[in-house]
């Protein structure tokens, strides 16, 4: 077949998120190189110039959507979002196989130091450059000299190792059962959804974040306190912090600028570390040099299947086919209908919403940010490794913007509100979507909703990895 096929670019959309980006792509060793300046340029410049990253991050967006591998830099000129420099990288690893450039920065030890400091949990690019400053180079420089007494520092810096050690998708399904069942307890009929890139199909990740909600609108008002009470009974958390909402709902409307490494948003949520038995993590990796992820998912057999008892206990319709509901989620629009609230519902609720919130903060000082010196912990730690969990709760009425916002990517949510705001007049956050021409809130009632309401194709969150 020696046809000549169309040039990509005639086919490429303007938005990541009205194209397919799949996990597994064919220009790796392009976005792999383009990803590094996004990286360099983020460090170096951060906070005063973060277009610069984002101009190689859209440039790497396109080229992991593209359905071949790029032969030609022809086949990309006229795409909007590779500009000259990425062009210019893109020219060179075609030619010679890589980038001069992307070398030099792999090479230059204050990049080295930015990426090693920036790994560690609670520190930033303006805290890694004051521990440059003071000629730091290793972990243990850092370690021995930093005085902060940022509970996430201390402890990120004490379990450094286990946190920069990959979260195989094992564990996350072990985490995924393990907050299921204190759930259970502490808040019947409730619905989770594991989110993040393990949702978009990763193997692996920094952490587990986990998105909760409950079809009673006004049922997870003290939810999560008891939650981390039911955790912490079972010595299961390491530390972490309990952060209230923030939203109101004029935020729906007002123009908030997005922080450039993330969207913020406003919901109930906690940020912690907690303890996971080694042996979860050893079988993934058994698993992993034979057939699939088919081991990873035996060894939560039991929960999966005590988790479908339940599913079905609370009518919520489990996925019949295969022996698990770890996602909730059959059919999403069957499964997650809402029910009456038999609170009074409205003002009297949001009235009385600062008050309860006060009292959980009173109550909560059990789910204080640490328990124990973390140095101590470290050193008689047993048969177990510490990862990184993010809980978030929602309610109903916001849960599927929020369950988009969640599942990421952040390209894909930078995209997509951009596009609702520029080509949609709407404004689209991980709490609602509001309809500047209509002057209203749009409903979601399932994730196709979401694109439906924003007149986008709908695409799978494995299709959302930009
Ligand atoms: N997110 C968000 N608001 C935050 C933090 C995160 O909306 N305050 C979103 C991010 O945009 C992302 C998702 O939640 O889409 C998960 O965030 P994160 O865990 O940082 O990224 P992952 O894509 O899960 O990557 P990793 O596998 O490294 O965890
Ligand atoms: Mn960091
Ligand atoms: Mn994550
Ligand atoms: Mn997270």
């Amino acid at each position: 077949n020696n046809q000549v096929a169309p040039p990509v670019s005639a086919r490429i959309p303007d938005y990541a998120c009205q194209r397919h980006t799949p996990l597994q792509h064919h220009n790796t060793k392009f976005t792999d190189a383009l990803e590094i300046l996004e990286k360099y340029a983020d460090l170096r410049y951060d906070d005063q110039d973060y277009s610069r990253a984002l101009a190689f991050r859209r440039a790497s967006c396109v080229l992991k959507s593209l359905s071949r591998p790029l032969s030609r830099l022809s086949e990309i000129q006229n795409v909007t979002h590779i500009g000259s420099h990425s062009q210019k990288v893109i020219q060179e690893i075609l030619e010679d196989g890589t980038s001069e450039e992307v070398e030099k920065i792999c090479a230059d030890p204050w990049f080295q130091k930015m990426k090693l400091f920036t790994a560690i949990f609670g520190i930033g690019p303006a805290r890694a450059k004051e521990f440059i400053a003071k000629g730091w180079s290793s972990i243990q420089e850092v370690r021995d000299g930093c005085t902060s007494s940022d509970w996430r520092i201390q402890w990120g810096l004490a379990f450094h190792e286990d946190l920069t050690t990959p979260v195989t998708r094992a564990e996350a399904d072990y985490i995924l059962g393990v907050v299921r069942r204190h759930v259970d307890r502490v808040l019947p009929g409730a619905v989770m959804e594991l989110t993040g890139g393990f949702r978009r199909g990763k193997q692996t990740g920094h952490d587990v974040d986990i998105l909760i909600m409950h079809p009673l609108e006004n049922k997870i008002i003290g939810a999560l306190p008891r939650l981390l009470q039911s955790l912490q009974s079972h010595d299961i958390v390491l530390c972490g912090r309990h952060e209230r909402s923030t939203y109101h709902e004029e935020l729906l409307t007002q123009n908030t600028k997005l922080s450039p490494r993330g969207q913020l948003d406003h919901f109930e949520k906690w940020i912690g570390i907690i303890k996971v038995p080694n042996k979860i993590r050893i079988k993934n990796d058994q698993s992993d040099k034979t057939s699939s992820h088919q081991l990873g998912n035996n060894k939560c057999n039991t929960d999966m299947k005590e988790n479908k008892d339940k599913c079905e206990n609370r009518n919520f319709q489990s996925d019949k086919n295969t022996d698990s509901c770890k996602r909730d989620v059959g059919n999403e629009s069957v499964l997650y209908q809402r029910q009456e609230d038999t609170l009074d519902s409205g003002s009297a609720i949001s009235d009385s919403l600062e008050d309860v919130w006060e009292s959980l903060d009173k109550a909560s000082s059990s789910s204080s940010p640490s328990h124990g010196n973390p140095r101590e912990v470290k050193a008689s730690q047993g048969d177990w490794i510490a990862r990184r969990v993010d809980l978030i709760i929602s309610p109903f009425s916001q849960f599927f913007y929020a369950l988009v916002g969640w599942t990421g990517s952040k390209q894909f949510n930078r995209d997509a509100r951009t596009y609702a705001e520029r080509e949609m007049n709407m404004k689209l956050s991980s709490h609602g979507l509001y309809d500047f021409n209509q002057g209203k809130q749009l409903v979601a009632s399932s994730e196709r909703e979401v694109f439906d309401n924003l007149k986008l194709p709908y695409f799978e969150p494995q299709d959302r990895n930009c």
